[in-house]
This record gives structure tokens, sequence and C-alpha cells, in this order.
């Protein structure tokens, strides 16, 4: 059975100082759950959250990386660096990343096995837009997703990873799928990685909150939730960890 996994991404949010104590609210707060949390601040904040969660078993992740090693690449950050820094785990293919900054699979691809090249685990992000479900392509748009990175890196570099689906219309809105339809997609994943993927963490994310964290981590093929606007309250993201024990 995968380790629970709660994932908070905090994305573009914060200042210094609101990461700071944000973390250490965590901290201060975190209780012998049996599931692995991470937190995924913005990059700058790094550094000083991974000096606020040393001793901790909070561990740190990022939200974008390179898929080149080092080079001439402005304004880009690399996965040692990150590795570096204290990262454990990064975010690939987040659909933001995917809709607003244009990263298409072949590169997403790339940064899933650059990451692990220096011992980061990716956490695969996929999921289908409104228009897509609404045309019954959902279940075809995620696995190519995933098929796309199974080229590049095979099965089993692909099931030492974690996926997330996040279906697109989920994020932010408000609007969280069902459990039955986010267990539908991700019974699809896990037939999809066949018996290597036994073990692999599938998170579900898209408007997740204690309210409904219940349910859906109740679903046979969610072992956790990759969580964005809940994460950034302490309260409640401990509460959303404690209700995955
Ligand atoms: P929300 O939980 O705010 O919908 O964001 C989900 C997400 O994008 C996490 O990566």
């Amino acid at each position: 059975m995968a380790k629970p996994l709660i994932a908070g991404n905090w994305k573009m949010h914060g200042t210094a100082a609101e990461a700071v104590a944000l973390s250490r609210q965590l901290v201060e707060n975190e209780q012998s759950f049996c599931v692995q949390m991470a937190i995924f601040p913005p990059t700058l904040h790094l550094g000083l959250v991974a000096s606020e969660l040393s001793g901790s078993s909070i561990a740190l992740g990022a939200q974008n990386m390179s898929e080149y090693r080092s080079g001439a690449f402005t304004g880009e950050v690399s996965a040692d660096m990150l590795k570096e820094a204290g990262c454990g785990y990064i975010l690939v293919g987040h659909s933001e990343r995917r809709t607003l900054f244009g990263e298409v699979d072949s590169t997403v691809a790339d940064k899933f096995k650059a990451a692990q090249n220096s011992g980061l685990v990716p956490i695969l992000c996929v999921g289908e837009t409104l228009q897509q479900r609404q045309q019954g392509l959902t279940l075809e748009v995620v696995a190519e997703q995933i098929n796309v990175v199974k080229e590049k890196v095979g099965i089993e570099s692909l099931c030492h990873g974690v996926i997330a689906y996040e279906p697109v219309w989920a994020i932010g809105s408000g609007e969280v799928a069902s459990p039955e339809q986010a267990q539908l997609v991700h019974g699809a994943i896990r037939e999809l990685l066949g018996s290597s993927g036994i073990d692999t963490s599938l998170l579900y994310g898209g408007s997740v909150k204690a309210s409904n964290a219940v349910e859906l981590f109740a679903q046979r093929d969610i072992d956790g939730g990759l969580v964005g606007g809940a994460s950034l309250e302490a309260d409640e993201f401990l509460k959303i960890a404690q209700l995955m024990t």
C-alpha cells in the first residue's frame, strides 16, 4: 500500500515572513500522523522554510524546475539546486504551468526525468479541462499525459514517482470532483501502471478542503491530496492531514 501523502502547493502566495510563520505553525502542531506531509512554497522562500522544517517530519518540495541540469538558462532553477536547498519533491506538469506557461507533455517528461536523476521525487500532475470532460475525453487525456512520461523514463521509474490527478475545472474553483468521479480516474491510472504501480502514490487535487477530504480519501485508489488554497491555512491543512490518518 502506498504511504499517504498530503502535499500543500502554496503557489505564488505570501511574503517571506508569512512563509516562515506558516511553516512554523505546521511544525509546532504536527502530530505523529501516519501520513507524509509536504509543503511547496514559492522558490524564493525554500531556504527559509527548509530551516523551519529541519528536525520535523514535514518534507519540502518545489513547484517548478528546469529540465536542464545547468547552463545559460536565464531565470531557471535546476533540480540539483532544489535538492541542495533541501527539497525532496518537485511538482511537474501542474496545469497552471501547462496552460499559462505553455509547458507541453514532452517538456514535462524531461523535467520528470531530470528530477529523478537528481534524487528528487517528481509529482506528475495530470488532468482534463472541463471541455475535455464534457467531450468524454477524460481518461484519454490523462492516459496520454502519463504515457508520454512512461515512454521517456520507463514504467519502473514512472512508478517511483507520484501522480496527482487534478481536474483543471476543479482547481481553485471550489468545485470538487465527486469521490466517484475521482476514483474512476484513479482506478484507470492504477490499471495503466499495472503491477509496478501497486505502491505508487496517487493524489487527488482540486478544491480539497477538510469538509470534502474524508469521502475522497476513502476511495480505494486515492492515496492522498495535493492541496492548493486550503494549504495556506495551517489549521485547515493539518486537519486535512489528520483526516488521511
Ligand atoms: P486548489 O486546492 O486551490 O483548488 O488548488 C489545487 C492545486 O492546484 C494544487 O496543486
